[in-house]
C-alpha cells in the first residue's frame, strides 16, 4: 500500500476526491495526513475520513525556508512514500524539495508548460485561447516545470469566466491524480525513472503563492 501526504491550502476538492478513491479497497494508496499553509477548508475532509492533519501557518515564519523546514518535519513524522501537492499555494523551498523529489507531485489546472503559476486558469482565459487543461507533473526546481506524468485538454466555452472554467477543470484533475497514484501504487509509472529521463535535476519547487 503506497502511503501518501497530501498538502492543500483550500477547498480540497482533489484531496477529497483521493480521499474516496482510497476509501475502495481494492485502491492501492492510502491517505496517511494531509498538511496545509493555513486553517484550509479542505480539512474538513480529513476530519470526515479520521485523517491525521497538520498545520504550518506561512506567517508564522520569517522565510520560507524556515517554514519549508518546519514542513519537512513534520512530513517526515508521517514518511510518506508519495507527497500530493493539492492546491498548495505556497512555493516550496528547494531543501524542502530535494529531501522528497522525485516523490513530489503536483496538481495544475491547465495544459502544462502552458500558463504555469498560481493563476493557471485566469492567465488561460486572459490569453483568449480555446482550450485549456489539467495536469499532473512531478514537483521541480522551476514553476510547474517539472516531467508531466498526465494531462488532459479541456475546451474555454463562450462565456466562460475563472470560476465555471475552473469547475469543469477540477473533475478532469481528479480523474487525472487519482490515476496517476494508482499507477505509482501498482508499480506502472516509476518516478525516478521518469524524472531520470526528463533529465530532472530531482529537485524543485511549485505553485507559488
Ligand atoms: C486545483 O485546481 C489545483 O490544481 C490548483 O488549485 C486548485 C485546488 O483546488 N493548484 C494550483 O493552481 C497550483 N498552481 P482544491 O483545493 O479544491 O483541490
Amino acid at each position: 500500500m503506497l502511503t501518501v501526504a497530501v498538502l492543500i491550502s483550500g477547498t480540497g476538492s482533489n484531496l477529497r476526491a483521493l480521499l474516496d478513491a482510497a476509501a475502495d479497497p481494492a485502491y492501492p494508496a492510502d491517505v496517511v495526513v494531509v498538511g496545509a499553509d493555513r486553517e484550509a477548508e479542505g480539512f474538513v475532509h480529513a476530519e470526515e475520513f479520521g485523517i491525521p492533519s497538520f498545520m504550518v501557518p506561512w506567517e508564522r515564519f520569517s522565510s520560507r525556508e524556515e517554514w519549508g523546514e518546519e514542513l519537512g518535519r513534520q512530513l517526515a513524522v508521517w514518511q510518506p512514500d508519495l507527497v500530493v501537492l493539492s492546491g498548495l499555494m505556497r512555493l516550496l523551498p528547494a531543501p524542502l524539495v530535494d529531501a522528497w523529489s522525485p516523490r513530489i507531485i503536483n496538481t495544475h489546472p491547465a495544459y502544462l508548460p502552458e500558463f504555469p503559476g498560481a493563476h493557471g486558469v485566469r492567465d488561460a482565459l486572459a490569453a483568449g485561447v480555446e482550450r485549456t487543461g489539467a495536469s499532473v507533473i512531478i514537483v521541480d526546481n522551476g514553476v510547474d516545470s517539472g516531467p508531466i506524468l498526465a494531462q488532459e485538454r479541456i475546451p474555454v466555452l463562450p462565456g466562460d469566466d475563472e470560476h465555471s472554467l475552473h469547475d469543469r477543470i477540477k473533475p478532469v484533475e481528479r480523474r487525472l491524480l487519482i490515476d496517476v497514484v494508482r499507477r505509482i501504487a501498482d508499480g506502472e509509472l516509476d518516478l525516478t525513472a521518469v524524472s531520470a529521463r526528463a533529465g530532472s535535476s530531482a529537485a524543485g519547487g511549485d505553485v507559488p503563492s
